[in-house]
């Protein structure tokens, strides 16, 4: 494969001589309707019929018990923790190769990081890299999973599909169930993945999901707390809409909650959306298809959903035989306006965690410095 014909098979797929994005939006159904509504309405703001119309579309596609809309996937991320019962000082288990609000989000309820290796196959938290962790650094005490070094409690794991790609959810599941750990799933960028049948973040205690614009469906900026029962959804919504008391007209607040309610304006766009969400599945499905076959003769391996379970390829993924053959890859694609990206640093190299606890992350390293993301928004049937 020269790197010149992978512009042109990028061109011939978008059917385009233009700048081609990483993942742009499209809007091709009732978005302005429905924006136009809430606007004429003035229901622009927190309350409005299409923030509860947007969770039970989303309620009724993932099969979660109670789903709960946010402004960003981050807030989903931090409010799902904070109803984990994650504590200051305590440590929340994660993957060094995410992206950076993984960690921020635990880091806002003042835990820390620890480190663990992702499996070469999902990309995403590995279940026998934890456990090997956790063999030889943590004990059960009293039912609390404590970190022996330090003596402090690691309370949760969250795990993160990368790309769409799911974890090995019934492997964790096992493993967090000896160690009496909570599993919250960052589902930020697998809304439309599914394992063994299970919308991904359904499987887990919490789950997280991200409509920001680079996502497979966008609400400009949004996010959505799934949870496994009725009773955690409502108080998931009551601590993530300033945790007030219903009453007709007094203003009293039990805790102190967070204002993360996603706008009617933006759970519109959410709407509009979530109507074209199977045929942005297929699109996106024929893209991969194409990517399988244009790599299938080269050394450059084209990344595909695990077996056992069926991705959304949000980002289209492809691993290089050299860290030479990706740096030449990315830049002759960025130079002839296809845009094409290294995936993120490991958490590990950024100073606010430099000092996290961490397992041996051979697999971690070898993607990060081998993997590319080429483009990935839908393509016309
Ligand atoms: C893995 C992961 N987690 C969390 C987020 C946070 O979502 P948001 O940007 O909506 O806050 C994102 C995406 O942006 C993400 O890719």
């Amino acid at each position: 494969m020269s790197q010149a014909s992978i512009v042109e098979f990028v061109r011939s797929v978008y059917q385009t001589n233009a700048f081609i994005p990483l993942h742009a939006p499209t809007f091709g159904g009732n978005e302005q309707k429905y924006v136009l509504e809430t606007i004429q309405s003035t229901f622009v703001s927190s309350v409005g019929k299409f923030v509860d119309q947007f969770e039970h579309k989303i309620e009724t596609y993932t099969g979660t018990a109670k789903a709960v809309a946010t402004v960003n996937g981050t807030a989903a991320l931090h409010a799902a923790l904070y109803m984990a019962g994650v504590q200051r000082d305590d440590f929340v288990i994660t993957q060094a190769l995410t992206f950076v609000a993984t960690c921020n989000a635990l880091h806002h309820m003042g835990a820390d990081p620890i480190f663990v290796d992702v499996s070469p196959v999902s990309l995403g938290l590995c279940p026998k890299a934890m456990d090997e962790f956790l063999t030889q650094n943590a004990q059960v005490t009293d039912s609390v999973c404590i970190h022996k070094q330090t003596q402090r409690p690691i309370r949760a794991v969250v795990p993160m599909h990368t790309f769409g790609h799911p974890v090995e959810l019934d492997e964790l599941i096992t493993v967090c169930q000896k160690w009496n750990i909570v599993l919250v799933e960052d589902a930020a960028e697998s809304l439309g993945s599914f394992y063994k049948g299970n919308h991904t973040g359904t499987l887990g205690d919490f789950g997280a999901v991200s409509f920001n614009g680079n996502k497979i469906i966008t609400t400009g900026g949004g996010g959505m707390v799934l949870c496994k029962t009725a009773e955690h959804g409502a108080r998931t919504k009551h601590v993530t809409t300033t945790a007030k008391v219903p009453h007709p007209y007094e203003f009293y607040h039990d805790e102190a909650g967070f204002n993360y309610r996603m706008p009617n304006l933006n759970a519109a766009l959410g709407c509009a959306q979530m109507e074209v969400l199977e045929q942005y599945l297929v699109q996106k499905r024929v893209l991969a298809n194409r990517y399988t076959e244009y790599f299938a003769e080269s050394d450059f391996q084209f990344v595909l959903e695990p077996e056992y379970a069926q991705s959304n390829y949000w980002l289209n993924a492809v691993i290089c035989p050299s860290v030479q053959a990706r740096d030449e890859f990315l830049k002759q694609t960025n130079d002839a306006g296809v845009m094409t990206r290294p995936i993120w640093k490991l958490m590990h190299r950024l100073p606010m965690f430099k000092d996290a606890p961490r397992g041996v992350l051979t697999h971690s390293e070898y993607i990060e410095a081998h993997l590319i993301n080429l483009p990935s928004s839908p393509v016309s049937l």
